[in-house]
């Protein structure tokens, strides 16, 4: 689904644009000044003619971008018209009519930063994990038209989301704002948040490009991963984004890559990202991640952003003094503005300008949303467990013991810059850390309530945990004991998948108290389960955003099946772990990826490991049977038919997967994610599909030619419910087959 490119070559439409502008006859003074308002010529025409107009100073206006929120520690106010509280802001050229990019964070809503005098309270989707474990690329649509939505009309014509980074490694504190381990399933899904966002005449970024899979040492490790494996997995999943959306912007990283850092880095910037994929948007900085001015504008950094947070404003007078002083081309200022302001047409920022700031949204919009994000919850949440069908529980169920998280105020958000402020404020504030990267946010939906209002007969008691024996009364007492567990992880940290707070003990005394014990799992991502084995259920909800009491309780009772599929593997404990350390203890910051693209279920297979729950796994409360499976070639690329029935008593949602394996290996690990769908079946329905293979993921990366290669021989199809539990399998003859790096 590759969007046809209707731009000309920047020469040419230089060419043609300075022809316009020579040959037109002379038009009315701002008519003439205005040509590039005219909607017909191409983002890169209207670019060229308005560029052409700058001043050397005016570029440099647009290529370097402020903080917008106060720093005191900085002794830094923003400019004046950057809106408080929120991420960004760079001013525009009112003469030529181009105007400001006011930028907010991020990909789970419109984020207020932590030092904010007043906050947005906007609607947070659940996280991107969550959305991931939904498998279905219209939950992602939705879900970032939804926040682009709540960004335009909060006066935000950039947002700082599309998280792409693979979930490499299962401590990263932010692997909650990104979309699982496997690089088809993150570019497909983050694809399509940014097509939601983008579908608001706004700018969506991409990020944090690249390889920053880890926040420990976030701004000085330096990643040493084999160049092809890095092409087969985080690489190959921003290639998949970017391709799918043409996202306006790719926002660099704070790490280094190969010894360079990621926003001065040609092989990333410029090799890659530009020649390779052709990717013709404008690369921004991290928010302190910029460290020269020649150097980074020549390697492809295109705009600073967060001065201050950056040491120098590189790309401020400094910038101009490097092009007065030759170091810098003005050809290549030019470039560089060319890349900001061709988007802004592209994307609509010109045409549909911003008219108002405001801080409140309507309650209608917010309602609607709060519906969006709930859908978006239930979608996925992944039901890990459930013996003897103790799920749903029954409508006429009489005492329900609701224990910890918090479940009586409401359900835990993620930290860092990603955080959204919700309407009705913290439901339990004070929670350390009050200051950056918290607040430890719970949104105020709480599960108790929800239960009590989905089933009001039943008798719905709360106990909060601390007191563990008062919790194994309650639940000894009750039909059901529901305990809530909770791991808060952060933006800037890393995590430990330990259950803090004694947690895991309190799961023990409940289920010693009650058998009928469900565990409900409020995480950043995997955590470890010492317990599992004691209980009979348990459901993943991630951080379930705004709506997140409801949607839980309303997968609890059955009025939605369960139907989200992991999009990473939960390891048994840290010795399943690709890397002992998160960084060599007294190393000289190099962190080195030797798993390579062998990530997540890819590093289990390697190893031959059995990891807690595989990922692709999650159970529904129905019941599905694959058929008919055939595989066969359409062209050059390879077709995948089969079957899925319901054959359970309940209409429901399955994902079926299907696992490509060469025969003679050769890969990374024997097998990879190929495709798959996401069907909803009534009882008795049966759907046929038929799905084709993105070669690349047939292919092994050739560094040294920069071509994708396919081996001819055999290759096994298999078609699952995970990456654990095959059902069928067909294997084809393919012939050999090499193309460049850019998708055929
Ligand atoms: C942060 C994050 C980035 C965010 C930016 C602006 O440090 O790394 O994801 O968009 O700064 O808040």
């Amino acid at each position: 689904m590759k969007k046809k490119s209707n731009q000309r070559p920047f020469h040419q439409a230089f060419l043609i644009a300075t022809l316009a502008v020579t040959m037109a006859p002379v038009a009315h003074a701002d008519e003439m000044a205005r040509r590039w308002m005219n909607q017909a010529l191409s983002p890169d025409e209207r670019a060229a003619l308005a560029v052409a107009e700058m001043t050397r100073e005016e570029k440099q206006t647009l290529v370097f971008g402020y903080f917008a929120t106060e720093a005191p520690w900085k002794n830094f106010k923003p400019p004046q018209d950057a809106l408080e509280g929120s991420g960004g802001y760079v001013p525009g050229i009112p003469r030529l009519g181009i105007p400001a990019q006011w930028e907010t964070d991020a990909g789970l809503g419109v984020a207020t930063q932590g030092g904010a005098k007043q906050k947005r309270e906007r609607t947070a989707l659940p996280s991107g994990l969550a959305t991931a474990a939904s498998w279905d690329p219209e939950v992602a649509r939705r879900g970032g038209t939804m926040i682009g939505a709540e960004a335009r009309a909060s006066g935000f014509n950039v947002i700082l989301s599309g998280s792409v980074n693979l979930v490499r490694e299962p401590r990263n504190g932010r692997n909650f704002e990104y979309a699982g381990e496997d690089p088809l399933l993150a570019g497909i899904m983050t694809a399509e948040q940014i097509l939601g966002i983008e579908s608001n005449h706004i700018i969506s970024t991409t990020k944090h490009f690249a390889l920053n899979d880890q926040e420990t040492e976030r701004n000085s490790l330096n990643v040493i991963i084999d160049p092809a494996q890095a092409r087969m997995s985080d690489l190959l999943a921003f290639q998949i984004a970017i391709e799918r959306a043409d996202p306006g912007s790719v926002m660099c990283s704070y790490n280094k890559v190969w010894g360079e850092h990621a926003c001065e880095n040609t092989a990333l910037l410029r090799d890659i990202l530009r020649r390779d994929w052709g990717w013709r948007g404008y690369v921004m900085s991290d928010w302190g991640a910029t460290h020269s001015t020649a150097k980074a504008a020549l390697a492809g950094l295109d705009q600073q952003s967060g001065n201050p947070f950056d040491d120098k404003p590189y790309f401020g007078k400094p910038l101009l003094d490097a092009v007065q002083r030759g170091e810098l081309p003005e050809s290549r200022l030019t470039e560089m503005t060319h890349r900001i302001v061709r988007t802004m047409f592209a994307k609509g920022l010109v045409d549909h300008p911003m008219k108002s700031h405001p801080m409140e949204l309507s309650s209608a919009d917010l309602k609607a949303h709060a519906e969006v994000t709930r859908r978006g919850a239930e979608a996925g949440a992944v039901l890990l467990k459930n013996d003897g069908g103790l799920l749903p529980l029954r409508a006429d169920i009489k005492r329900i013991a609701v224990i910890g998280g918090h479940a009586d105020q409401g359900v835990l958000a993620g930290g860092g810059s990603s955080l959204v402020y919700p309407v009705g404020g913290n439901a339990v504030p004070g929670l350390k850390p009050t200051g950056w990267p918290g607040p430890v946010m719970y949104y105020p939906s709480s599960p108790l309530r929800a239960l009590q209002a989905l089933s009001p007969q039943t008798q719905v008691q709360f106990a909060t945990g601390a007191d563990r024996g008062a919790a194994a009364k309650l639940a000894a007492g009750s039909d059901v004991a529901l305990v809530f567990v909770t791991q808060w992880t952060t933006e800037s940290e890393d995590a430990s998948l330990v259950l803090a707070d004694g947690q895991d003990a309190l799961v023990e005394a409940v289920a010693r108290a009650n058998p009928r014990t469900v565990v409900i799992l409020e995480t950043g991502g995997a955590v470890f389960m010492p317990w599992i084995a004691k209980v009979p259920a348990a459901l993943e909800v991630w951080y379930p955003g705004t709506s997140g009491g409801e949607a839980i309780a309303n997968l609890l009772f059955g009025k939605v099946d369960p139907s989200g599929r992991l999009p990473v593997s939960f390891p048994r404990d840290a010795s399943q772990f690709a890397r002992a350390e998160l960084v060599e203890k007294g190393g000289n910051g190099d962190v080195h990826y030797a798993e390579g693209a062998a990530v997540g279920y890819k590093w289990y297979d390697s190893r031959k490991l059995e990891p807690l729950f595989p990922f692709g796994h999650g159970l529904t409360y129905s019941k599905f049977e694959y058929s008919e499976l055939e595989v066969g070639l359409d062209g050059e690329w390879v077709n995948v038919k089969f079957a899925v029935k319901n054959v359970g008593g309940r209409a429901g949602r399955d994902v079926p997967q299907v696992y490509a394996s060469p025969a003679a290996g050769g890969w990374e690990a024997p097998k990879r994610l190929a495709t798959w769908s996401k069907v909803h079946l009534e009882p008795g329905e049966m759907s046929r599909l038929s799905l084709r293979v993105d070669p690349r993921l047939l292919a092994v990366f050739d560094a040294k030619t920069n071509e994708w290669r396919i081996a001819a021989g055999h290759y096994g199809f298999k078609l699952g419910a995970s990456a654990a539990d095959m059902k069928l399998e067909r294997s084809i003859e393919l012939a050999a087959r090499t193309w460049a790096s850019r998708r055929p």
